[in-house]
């Protein structure tokens, strides 16, 4: 028997949850939120589509009744406020900070084993906090970011190349921030060329711009943040950890020495399998790389010092 549970039903919630039972990814899923019908109604839709879709996951959607969350393996956590147009990831750390904290001690009085994977922006810090405040073993926490970021690297190089996203490959380390996210042109490629080989220098610049901007382009767009692809990200961290995968995706992970980087919890290649971050892939970064790693940290750990 396998359970997630999914805190919060708004648009990125209820997405990961309607991912996870498309894609059969647990038993049982369900769906949590403070708004009174909110996640009910959510889940009674998602699980109309059962006979369309051939579902077989029972999902349940609940207000603020966390023993029904009790035994889950993985729990997603997407509460709290989105961004609107011209904010910041930052800007949200104030309200989503109480919330986070909260949401945690409730899931992790029934669900104790579980591994966490957190997604409420700024996700870098919300990460970190769990960290701090948690007491769990820092394998089980995961911040979903990396694996948004690299898909939608994997996206901008894909529409450049002209080809399908599933023969690209691209991973973006640092925070989850316009300006602190390191899309590694160096190692992007289409089925093993490398895309350097393939695209005009200013063109591959251009796609690590865009990818930088992904989700404010969306913000800006939307009116408010993006949901579909955070979803399905944040529903894919949460299979390679129910189906212990060992998949390499991109995560905010506490780092404890691991690319020159301690106590601070950001973006770095993860092997993820049913112990949560079960090792941090290092290899080599080149000056600039490393320079760019250095001042996303410096960024990150200047906001996690509003937590204080
Ligand atoms: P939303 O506003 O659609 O949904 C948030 C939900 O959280 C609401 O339904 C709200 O009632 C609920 N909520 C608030 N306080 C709660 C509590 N204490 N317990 C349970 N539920 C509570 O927002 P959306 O678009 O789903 O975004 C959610 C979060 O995810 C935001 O912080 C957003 O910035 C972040 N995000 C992070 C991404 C990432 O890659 N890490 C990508 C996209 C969004
Ligand atoms: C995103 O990247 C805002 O973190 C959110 O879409």
């Amino acid at each position: 028997m396998s359970k997630v549970t999914v805190v919060g039903a708004g648009n990125v919630g209820a997405t990961c949850a309607n991912v996870l039972v498309t894609t059969g990814v647990a038993d049982e899923v369900v769906l949590i939120d403070i708004k009174e019908g909110l996640s009910e109604g959510k889940a009674m839709d998602i699980m109309q589509t059962a006979n369309i879709l051939n579902i077989n996951t029972r999902l349940t959607g609940v207000t603020n009744d966390y023993e029904k969350t009790a035994g889950s393996d993985v729990v997603v956590i997407t509460s709290g406020i989105p961004r609107k147009p011209g904010m910041t990831r930052e800007e949200l750390i104030g309200v989503n900070a109480g919330i986070v904290k909260s949401v945690t001690d409730s899931v992790l009085k029934y669900s104790p084993n579980a591994v966490i994977v957190c997604v409420s922006n700024p996700m870098d810090t919300m990460t970190y906090l769990i960290h701090k405040t948690s007491g769990l073993p820092k394998n089980r926490i995961i911040g979903m970011g990396g694996a948004l970021d690299s898909a939608r690297f994997k996206f901008y190089l894909s529409q450049a190349l002209n080809a399908n996203p599933n023969e690209i490959e691209g991973i973006v380390i640092g925070g989850h921030g316009d300006t602190t996210m390191i899309p590694l042109t160096r190692y992007a490629a289409y089925r093993g060329i490398p895309a350097s080989t393939l695209l005009e220098a200013d063109t591959l610049a251009k796609v690590a711009a865009d990818t930088m901007v992904g989700g404010a382009t969306l913000t800006g767009l939307l009116g408010t943040s993006a949901w579909y692809a955070p979803g399905a990200a944040a529903a894919q961290v949460a299979a390679a950890v129910i189906h212990d995968q060992k998949k390499l995706i991109p995560c905010s992970a506490l780092l404890e020495g691991e690319y020159g980087e301690s106590d601070i919890c950001i973006g770095v290649p993860c092997i993820l399998g049913k112990g949560g971050i079960e090792k941090i892939v290092e290899f080599d970064l080149n000056d600039e790389e490393k320079a760019l790693f250095k001042k996303s940290a410096d960024a990150v750990r200047n906001t996690n010092a509003a937590l204080a």
